[in-house]
């Protein structure tokens, strides 16, 4: 079976919840691949990145978008920000290719990050979550297990190439009452 490029599956996914009065948060903005797309769908991305070599590789890449609101912030603490309520929150977990592999995301901060991403969804909304093995898995199993704890949140897609190794793909719906 042919392989199927991660990233752009993510975007396939992610265009069921962007639309011109979409509000989209990608957790991990990295280079801005991911937020340079919603960008092109979406009214207004917030845009988040503990580095910020990683938000300036951004700001370059995404420099005719006016829609991106940028900021420097461990996405555990996305709620001190004052977000509005999301329809799509993206995150694509690990380090930045090429760069500083010790700056990546860690299980216990995903972990608070997807709980505190959940409550600002709206129902119907979604996160989209790409993990590695960048850690022998210890990410990936904070997840699943995160996503699986709370109420109202659906796993409704996953997706993976056929090696234990590749990254993991997953759709959560915050449901309707
Ligand atoms: C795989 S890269 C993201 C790629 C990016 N979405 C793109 O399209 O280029 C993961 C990013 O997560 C960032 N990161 C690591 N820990 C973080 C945290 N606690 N909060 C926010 N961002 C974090 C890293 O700095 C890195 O840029």
């Amino acid at each position: 079976m042919a392989k199927v490029h991660i990233t752009t599956l993510a975007h396939t996914w992610a265009l069921a919840y962007l639309h011109p009065e979409t509000i989209a948060l990608d957790a991990t903005c990295g280079q801005g691949n991911d937020t340079l797309f919603l960008s092109k769908h979406a009214k207004t991305v917030y845009a988040l990145d503990i580095q910020s070599e990683a938000l300036e590789a951004a700001k370059k890449r995404c420099i005719d978008c006016s829609n991106i609101l940028y900021h420097q912030k461990d996405h555990s603490l996305v709620d001190t920000l004052a977000l509005p309520p999301l329809d799509l929150v993206m995150f694509n977990l690990g380090y930045l290719p090429k760069s500083d592999h010790q700056i990546t995301t860690k299980p216990e901060t995903t972990a608070i990050a997807i709980q505190k991403a959940a409550l600002l969804l709206k129902q119907g909304g979604a996160l989209l979550i790409t993990s590695y093995l960048h850690d022998q898995g210890s990410e990936r199993d904070a997840v699943l297990k995160t996503l699986l704890s709370i109420p109202k949140l659906a796993i409704t897609r996953s997706y993976r190439n056929d090696s234990l190794a590749s990254p993991l793909l997953l759709e959560a719906v915050k449901v309707f009452k």
